[in-house]
């Protein structure tokens, strides 16, 4: 007899699995976002934002569905995504130079409504190599959202806790006014993700 597997079985058995393919998301992160999003309102009709690590492309199809003609999406991440609605996408790795520079060429000094970013690096499991990576991804989307956000806008990002993340938040609160933790339902509990909704630039 063929031993279960405890990973895919939580993952067959999880609400959020069986939600999303019901509801033609490509991921259960959909509903990370969908939370924050209902409880806080950022995202509106006619928004301009800025998906960082879209892959497959949930966060990036829930966007999609709120902001109407006239909102748009840029969104990058290492892989490819399907092609999705009033997405722009943008292929390459987020902390190479060239690719932060091409996003900002894309974004051509408009004004941002909402950066997001769910990010995560290849996890190795030893926090001492992951969480230096993580926090580099989270300095340099504080950076870009600095640059692009207009003044009330808002920046969504996932963040690891651990070493460096106090850093983190203090970082946040340098530039914004508000910063506040979020840790949504469909983020597993035992998970060590947790995401920052940071809002009006100082
Ligand atoms: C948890 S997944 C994002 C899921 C996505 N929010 C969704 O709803 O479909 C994290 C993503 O971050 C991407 N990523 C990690 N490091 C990156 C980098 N340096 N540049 C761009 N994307 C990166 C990964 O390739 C992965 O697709």
């Amino acid at each position: 007899m063929k031993k279960s597997n405890p990973w895919l079985n939580q993952h067959l058995n999880d609400e959020y699995v069986k939600k999303s393919k019901q509801q033609n998301y490509r991921s259960r992160a959909a509903y990370k976002l969908i939370e924050v999003i209902t409880k806080h309102q950022f995202i509106k009709q006619d928004s301009y934002v800025l998906d960082l690590g879209a892959a497959p492309g949930s966060w990036s199809q829930v966007v999609s569905n709120i902001i109407g003609k006239n909102g748009k999406i840029i969104a990058n991440d290492i892989l490819d995504i399907e092609p999705i609605k009033k997405v722009e996408f943008l292929l390459g790795d987020f902390t190479d130079e060239d690719v932060y520079n091409q996003l900002l060429k894309l974004i051509n000094n408009n004004k941002i409504d909402v950066v997001l970013s769910d990010m995560s690096p290849n996890l190795s499991g030893h926090p001492s190599i992951d969480m230096p990576k993580s926090m580099y991804l989270c300095e340099l989307t504080i950076n870009i959202a600095v640059k692009i956000l207009q003044q009330n806008g808002y920046l969504f990002m996932k963040v690891f806790q651990g070493s460096g993340f106090d850093d983190i938040i203090r970082s946040c609160k340098n530039y914004f006014n508000k910063v506040t933790i979020q840790k949504p339902k469909a983020s597993r509990a035992k998970s060590k993700e947790i995401y920052l909704l940071a809002n009006q630039l100082k």
